[in-house]
């Protein structure tokens, strides 16, 4: 079996051939990570990723493999990236490290304030904040083009979560430069970034401990103080670390990505034009069509597990490929084609660009509700907008595992 080459440039460049030429050469192959001393199984077809993602058999914490565990190769990989260890608990300890009870008990935690309730509540502020971005858009442009990313996918995530977590408005752009650099340097920015992140939130929960508001950080020191469950203070460093960062880029991407594909699509964008409450259901085609994470965090076997009639052996890694299950034909009929009326009721949830299981994006409700609400108003008020570059132009921040633009350049 041939191995395949993660950093390898045509799969970075074109992940959805790539991907899918690998799942048709058969359900497991093995990948080589940089920084990552062993091969790791590339998990492709539908099916297969949801068995991986669904089944206790595999775990996120190597430690919980029975024996001598696994190597964990997320640590081996933040050493690559220059992180000194003491900084490894709140990059390695957050709630996608754990599994099992451990895990539910955190995910309940930060479930009893970040309700769906709460995602509902924000819409109105959220059509605001949109609508601002939307004002300022046409002095943002230099000669008629302005980069859309930058002036309206960016700033519409960060300021909605960090409005949810609690991050005062003068510091947005701080987080928005840490959260840019944990997911895209390596070396001493990374560390950084980190260093000065902990330290601003430890004093965010200092703050919010002698008076408290009704943001997030408020509700988790409430759940750290009420009896039974309680959140150490790395914990809740590390949750709103990752509800920060996780719910930043990713949303942007989405924003931009799913624009782009829609402005290189004229009969689906027309489509949308033509009746803007389909756009709930173009979200999920989008998601699944250009969704920007292309895998997951690795799982490791605790026992010898067969998948798609091969067997993983016990301590071995598995990733399941996001983009591979989301085009692969045995559950997406013609799935090269963007369609935005796939989704038969636009309720129904078959892409896995959330992930699938335990680890099921905790973020995704804001996440579809903040991409509906950016679609609906940017074509509703800019409904004749256009690329001002060739869609095969467009320039992207190669990443194996994520898919994003570098910027969007268009015409209002
Ligand atoms: C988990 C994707 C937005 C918070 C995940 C996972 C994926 C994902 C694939 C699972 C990773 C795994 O199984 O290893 C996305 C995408 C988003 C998005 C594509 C936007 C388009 C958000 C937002 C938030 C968020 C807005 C928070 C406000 C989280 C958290 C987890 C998670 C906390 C960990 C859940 C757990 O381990 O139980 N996300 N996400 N995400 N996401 Fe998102």
């Amino acid at each position: 079996m041939d191995t395949v080459n993660f950093m390898d440039e045509e799969l970075i460049r074109d992940p959805f051939t790539a991907f899918s030429r690998i799942r048709e050469r058969g359900p497991l192959a093995r990948c080589a990570i940089p920084g990552i001393e062993q091969p790791v199984w590339l998990v492709t077809r539908y099916d297969d990723v949801k068995l991986v993602l669904n089944d206790p058999r595999f775990v996120n914490d190597p430690a919980n493999v029975p024996g001598a565990g696994a190597d964990n190769m997320a640590a081996q990989m933040l050493q690559a990236r220059g992180v000194p260890p003491e900084y490894n608990k709140y990059l390695l300890e957050g709630i996608l490290a754990f599994d099992g009870a451990d895990h539910l008990r955190l995910r309940r935690l930060v479930s009893r304030t970040f309700t769906a309730r709460r995602v509902l509540e924000l819409r109105p502020r959220m059509e605001e904040i949109t609508e601002k971005l939307l004002d300022r858009l046409p002095e943002a442009a230099e000669d008629g083009v302005v980069d859309l990313l930058e002036h309206f996918a960016y700033p519409l995530p960060i300021i909605v979560i960090c409005e949810l977590v609690g991050v005062p408005e003068e510091d947005h752009s701080l987080w928005r430069e840490w959260s840019r650099t944990l997911v895209s340097s390596y070396g001493p920015s990374f560390a950084e970034a980190v260093r000065d992140m902990v330290a601003y939130i430890q004093e965010l929960i200092g703050r919010r401990r002698a008076e408290p508001t009704g943001d997030l950080v408020s509700g988790l020191i409430q759940a750290q103080e009420e009896d039974g469950d309680r959140l150490s203070d790395t914990e809740m460093v590390t949750m709103i670390m990752t509800l920060v960062v996780a719910g930043h880029e990713t949303t942007a991407h989405l924003i931009g990505n799913g624009t782009a594909a829609l402005l290189t699509h004229p009969d689906q964008l027309a489509l949308l034009l033509s009746d803007l409450a389909l756009t709930p259901r173009a979200v999920h085609e989008l998601l699944r069509w250009c969704g920007p994470a292309l895998a997951v965090r690795m799982r490791y076997a605790t026992e010898d597990v067969e998948v798609g009639g091969e067997t993983v052996r016990r301590g071995e890694a598995v990733m399941p490929s996001l983009v591979a299950a989301n085009y692969d034909p045995r559950m997406f009929g013609d799935p090269r084609r963007l369609d935005i009326t796939r989704v038969p009721d636009g309720r129904r949830e078959t892409h896995v660009a959330f992930s699938h299981g335990m680890h099921y994006c905790l973020g995704a409700a804001l996440a579809r509700q903040e991409s509906e609400v950016a679609f609906e108003a940017l074509l509703r008020r800019f409904p004749g907008l256009s690329l001002a570059v060739d869609g095969d132009d467009l320039e992207r921040d190669l990443n194996p595992g994520a898919w994003r633009l570098k910027a969007l350049p268009v015409k209002l």
